[in-house]
């Protein structure tokens, strides 16, 4: 398993996983101009292949997570928090001193990982996603980093799939 920067040819894959995965994805567009624009931009991949990624904007003291993405093929094995770790640990090697993101009210899941990693709930964005029932609100979460980049992430080199256990939180 590594992380790596993304690049634009690995745009079809993203796009593959994003519909897979998320019920109103992200336009390919979207993603295009996320990778064109200077956002942080990493991915997973196990064997060479892409089975996620995380976006995430960085400037002036202050990071964005814009999208966190595991293929469902992958999920509930530890890969999300670990990659989420890592995007903790480049935002604040890249100077930021406080993350922000939204989640889904219904997305159990994110909220529990985000939660465990010390994110707390800030305010709610009324009716901020599309959803199957009109709109669904946004619960805004932010975690104020710590001093020590590698409290989030230590090994920033290529992690075994055998060292899997030892990276899930
Ligand atoms: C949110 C997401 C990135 C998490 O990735 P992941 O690799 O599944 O996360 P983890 O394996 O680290 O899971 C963390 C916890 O959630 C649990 N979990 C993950 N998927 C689960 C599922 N489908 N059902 C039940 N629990 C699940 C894990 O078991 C784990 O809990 P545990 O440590 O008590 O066992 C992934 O679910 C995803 O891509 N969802 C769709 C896109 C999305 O919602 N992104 C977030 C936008 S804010």
């Amino acid at each position: 398993m590594k992380i790596r920067p993304l690049i634009m040819a690995d745009l079809p894959e993203i796009m593959t996983i994003e519909c897979k995965a998320c019920r109103f994805p992200w336009t390919i567009g979207n993603v295009r101009d996320s990778l064109n624009c200077g956002y942080v931009c990493f991915g997973i991949e196990i064997s060479n292949k892409l089975i996620g990624y995380g976006i995430l904007s960085v400037a002036a003291g202050e990071s964005h997570v814009l999208n966190i993405v595991i293929d469902p093929d992958f999920q509930g094995q530890g890969y999300g928090t670990y990659l989420m770790r890592y995007l903790l640990y480049v935002a604040k090697r890249h100077g930021a001193r406080i993350v922000f993101l939204e989640v889904r009210n219904s997305n159990k899941i994110a909220f529990q990982i985000y939660h465990r990693l010390g994110f707390n709930e800030i305010g709610i964005r009324k009716k901020y996603y599309p959803s199957e029932k009109g709109r669904e609100d946004a619960i805004v979460l932010a975690l104020e980093l710590r001093e020590e980049a590698d409290f989030y992430y230590v090994d920033n080199q290529s992690v075994s799939d055998s060292d899997k256990n030892r990276i899930k939180c």
